[in-house]
């Protein structure tokens, strides 16, 4: 096991309905030496690509976006979810759909915080469906900007997002893959991967 998976056994909870609990950690309180660990793991596998900006999405994305953007000294920009907004022309927009708060929300970013040249690292704690994911590519496609690699802390491979991604070509690092989890013995199954 990794240093992710190890953490997600030792303080991760799992809750019914294929929910796995990390609040203590990652999405509500924060271990920042383990953030710094994620960005380094980060650093590693996308060395190549000369990110110059790293995108997440809000709420929980933001945290880990920003230790990770220190290992490759780049901004963030985060995305913002609007139930409702006037399109002023000035922000590129998308729609996402979450299955498990059955909303619609769009996501934006203004115009003038990705261009063209920009070379994209998506990052964002969470990997299940893949809505928001979707949805952030949108956005830097709207920009002519490129998604070089996406870098998610926990991916949920008994959900269909992961393979959706794949699929589409993208260098999808996943720094911890949940395989299947048990809610009543609280096991928890990690895909092994090299
Ligand atoms: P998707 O983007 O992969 O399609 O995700 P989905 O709609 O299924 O999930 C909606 C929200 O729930 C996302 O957060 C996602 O990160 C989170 N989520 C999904 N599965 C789990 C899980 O097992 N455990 C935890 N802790 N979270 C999970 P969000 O509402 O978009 O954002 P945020 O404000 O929480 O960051
Ligand atoms: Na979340
Ligand atoms: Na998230």
């Amino acid at each position: 096991m990794n240093f992710l998976e190890e953490r997600i056994v030792k303080d991760g909870v799992v809750k019914e309905g294929n929910v796995l609990k990390v609040d203590s950690f990652l999405n509500h309180q924060m271990d920042i030496k383990l953030f710094d660990q994620m960005g380094e793991a980060f650093k590693e596998k996308f060395r190549e690509k000369n990110i110059n900006k790293i995108l997440t999405i809000e709420a929980s994305g933001i945290g880990i976006a920003c230790i990770v953007a220190k290992h490759f000294d780049v901004p963030v920009v985060f995305a913002k979810k609007a139930k409702s907004i006037n399109l002023d022309g000035e922000m590129y927009t998308a729609e996402v759909e979450s299955f498990t708060h059955k909303t619609k929300n769009q996501i934006i970013v203004a115009k003038k915080f990705l261009t063209a040249e920009d070379r994209i690292l998506i990052i964002d704690d969470f990997l299940a469906n893949g809505c928001a994911l979707q949805g952030l590519i949108q956005l830097v496609q709207a920009a002519g900007a490129e998604v070089c690699g996406i870098g998610i802390a926990i991916e949920k491979g008994f959900q269909p997002g992961g393979q959706i991604i794949r699929n589409l070509g993208y260098q999808l690092e996943s720094l911890a893959i949940v395989e299947s989890m048990n809610g009543e013995t609280g096991e928890i199954v990690f895909r092994s991967q090299e």
